[in-house]
């Protein structure tokens, strides 16, 4: 059982592995939050954990009772406009002005498994699966509306996926200008904030920060996810470690605009919530219609860092990911943006296929530039038709002839975008983002469609069906390269365009939706200028993104370790580039450029026809060892070791251990060298205490528990193997293979 109710005192108990979530129903109707965080037994009442006292300067509920307040209780759906003076979860404006709400508890259902959520992306049960769902109802009488809050129990991930849903069966229409994914308020503010924060080409990048009275916050109000902000954040505990203490990880389920905060108030609580963004948000819900916040996934973790990732990973990976790849080991493929990018022609395409197909690359990806005059980024986009002075059988007869070599074929598309030279902007400039009389911004020469528009996403349906279904296409690349401005649409009147924005991410998740479902072989990568909307929203319809643009072997060091704080191997695509590194000129070794890449998605982005013949010979070998190792690689049990993040950031160590503790490979990298250094010693991790290890090139054996108490001592082989203290040089990384005797 993973949800208990005590009928008595009206609380709810929810119970994973390792976590205890607790509520209940408080003298007022509505609900108030008991606990969250390190399992504990369940008891037939836990009411002596609502605080209750007569605090100076505060409103209090009841006339005549002083020990009532909402301002120092904690609780799991707050409302605005009574008691509570830190900000809410749900804000409605009403048809009298008013904006204050009362939920009270009605009644409470619980299922096993758990509903989809309509049009939006969310985290499911299998048959067999120890999946609850907690359905609880809350009703305003004044609104005639009815409030459920979804709380589903993963007991093995220590999940709770949560939602929030209105219905309303009033007669006026409700402005609904905030309604939070979750909200969770916590006992004490002793929590460093962990967030995945940048940029183009330096995306989640670890920043932490310690909690202070008052609101701290991430957020995108970009239209998108983002690759500034990522809509995760996680609480830990100051002396948390990526393997012991506690932490909580929040994290939505959502490729818009988010906010997720923390905000400490005078008691110290730290209430944390997490949803649509607020800012430039209202849903206008007119009486019979119902709204479904996207979803929020908590996880705990009393074992660090690392045992929240893998608790995210093991979610992600298995029951948000879906179709034919989620289990599938995923294709070593070639894409030709770095190589070639807009200047190719079918024979070049071809070459490039054949040569990779023989160094045992399984994919060839034709990036953007097929289409339309596409000969750089001024125009073409939403003209989804092949270029034939490039492509002169179009895309049918190109991916034939990949095909015919022995290997799958892969193509790009931008969907959500247009550009003014285009057929598609001449029959309808109206079909973009934007606001009449005003400016309309451009971002690498293009505008955002309105794909709030159910017409301009049947079009592109159309238009993308025609390809997939005419031409031998195993992968598609949807990309997606400009922010949104001047948001606006033609389609929806004043009182709405406040929807648009979350129109447009329902209007993107339809389309994948159908496409998904039209061509469930094909493997769907997302990307968005590389990694600018890597979110859980985009993986529940494509189980791998784009995980950065650059490609660099240092940078990625830092991006990849960021990225695995939410997400699993099996989703980052990781390629080895040409050097000089197109985004950062520097020059880093065949070898780290892959031994970093081998920790995701693995594939190549260069032109394979300019390598020289020792460089293919390594390349061949790199393929042919992802190959005997991908299972591992893009499934097994990831573990942070030593992050780039840390001091000076010299030095980064990684590794995988599958999941029964037969195989593991670290990775280790150093980014400068430095002379006669004091000793390091390499720890490994989750292995088997008991069991035996060869480490390749190592001569002996180790015991698991040697391995990961004692370590190896990294410069002592060094010594002991040439004798000297050779300079390995910068940018050097080494690989470790351990496998069971
Ligand atoms: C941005 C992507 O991240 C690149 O990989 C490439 O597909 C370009 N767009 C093509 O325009």
């Amino acid at each position: 059982m993973t949800i208990f109710v005590n009928e008595e005192t009206r609380e709810f108990h929810l119970q994973t592995c390792n976590s205890s979530y607790i509520f209940t129903v408080m003298e007022n109707g509505q609900l108030g939050h008991l606990y969250y965080g390190k399992k504990i037994m369940h008891k037939e009442s836990f009411q002596h954990l609502l605080p209750k006292g007569n605090r100076p300067n505060t409103a209090y509920v009841k006339e005549g009772d002083m020990n009532f307040s909402l301002d120092q209780t904690k609780q799991e759906y707050p409302v605005y406009g009574t008691t509570d003076y830190r900000e809410p979860a749900l804000h409605i404006e009403q048809a009298d002005g008013s904006r204050i709400t009362d939920f009270r508890y009605r009644s409470y259902r619980i299922t096993s498994g758990k509903p989809k959520l309509q049009g939006l992306p969310a985290t499911y049960a299998e048959e067999g699966d120890q999946v609850e769902t907690l359905a609880v109802t809350l009703y305003d009488k004044h609104l005639d509306t009815e409030l459920t809050l979804l709380y589903s129990v993963f007991e093995i991930c220590d999940a709770v996926a949560r939602s929030a849903k209105l219905s309303n069966h009033g007669k006026q229409n409700l402005n609904v200008a905030r309604i939070m994914s979750a909200n969770v308020d916590l006992f004490d503010s002793d929590y460093e904030m962990i967030q995945l924060s940048g940029a183009w080409a330096r995306e989640r990048h670890l920043k932490s920060r310690s909690l202070e009275s008052g609101i701290q916050s991430i957020s995108s109000t970009r239209g998108t996810s983002s690759g500034h902000q990522n809509p995760f954040l996680a609480l830990k505990r100051p002396m948390t470690t990526e393997f012991t203490g506690e932490v909580y990880g929040f994290s939505l389920i959502y490729s818009g605009n988010f906010l997720a905060q923390v905000e400490v108030d005078y008691l110290d609580i730290s209430r944390i919530s997490i949803g649509i963004h607020p800012f430039d948000f209202n849903w206008m819900l007119e009486p019979t219609e119902e709204f479904q916040s996207p979803e929020a996934v908590m996880v705990y973790s009393a074992e660090g860092l690392n045992g929240m990732s893998q608790r995210f990973h093991q979610l992600y990976q298995t029951r948000l990911a879906r179709g034919k790849w989620r289990d599938r080991v995923r294709p070593v493929l070639t894409n030709n943006w770095e190589g070639t990018y807009f200047n190719f022609n079918e024979d070049k395409i071809v070459e490039m296929a054949r040569q990779s197909r023989e160094l045992g690359v399984e994919l060839f990806v034709l990036d953007d530039g097929w289409f339309g005059k596409r000969d750089d980024d001024t125009t073409s986009l939403g003209d989804w038709n092949p270029d034939y002075n490039k492509l002169p059988d179009g895309i049918k007869g190109v991916a034939d002839k990949v095909t015919s070599l022995g290997m799958d074929f892969g193509l790009w598309f931008e969907p959500e975008m247009v550009s003014k030279a285009s057929r598609l902007y001449e029959e309808h400039p109206d079909w973009i983002l934007q606001v009449p009389g005003r400016n309309r911004s451009h971002g690498r020469n293009q505008y955002v469609l309105d794909f709030s528009r159910e017409e301009v996403v049947d079009t592109l349906y159309d238009r993308m069906y025609k390809i997939l279904s005419t031409a031998n296409v195993s992968y598609v690349k949807w990309d997606m390269n400009r922010y949104m401005t001047e948001i606006g649409s033609q389609a929806w009147p004043p009182e709405r365009q406040k929807e648009v924005v979350h129109r447009y991410i329902l209007g993107v998740y339809r389309l994948y939706e159908r496409l998904t479902s039209d061509f469930p072989d094909i493997l769907f990568e997302s990307c968005a200028s590389g990694g600018c909307r890597f979110d859980p929203g985009m993986l529940f319809y494509a189980p791998q993104a784009w995980t950065s643009d650059d490609t660099d072997a240092v940078e990625r060091l830092r991006i990849q370790y960021g990225t695995s704080f939410v997400y699993p191997l099996s989703s980052m695509g990781a390629h080895v580039s040409a050097v000089p590194n197109h985004q950062v000129g520097r020059w880093t070794s065949l070898k780290m450029r892959a031994e970093t890449a081998y920790f995701g998605a693995f594939g190549y982005e260069l032109d394979v026809t300019s390598m020289t013949a020792d460089e293919k010979k390594e390349m061949k070998a790199q393929i042919d060892f992802y190959k005997k190792y991908r299972d591992l690689f893009q499934f097994g049990t990831f573990y942070r070791l030593k992050s780039p993040f840390e001091k000076d950031g010299n030095r980064t160590t990684w590794m995988v251990v599958s999941k029964d503790q037969t195989q593991a490979i670290a990775g280790d990298y150093h980014v400068l060298d430095r002379p006669n250094q004091g000793f390091t010693r390499l720890c490994f991790t989750g292995l088997d205490e008991e069991a035996l290890y060869e480490i390749e090139g190592y001569e002996g054996s180790y015991y698991g528990d040697e391995l990961m108490g004692v370590g190896l001592l990294l410069d002592h082989e060094r010594f002991r193997e040439r004798g000297i203290d050779e300079p390995a040089g910068d940018f050097h990384s080494r690989l470790f293979i351990l496998n069971k005797q």
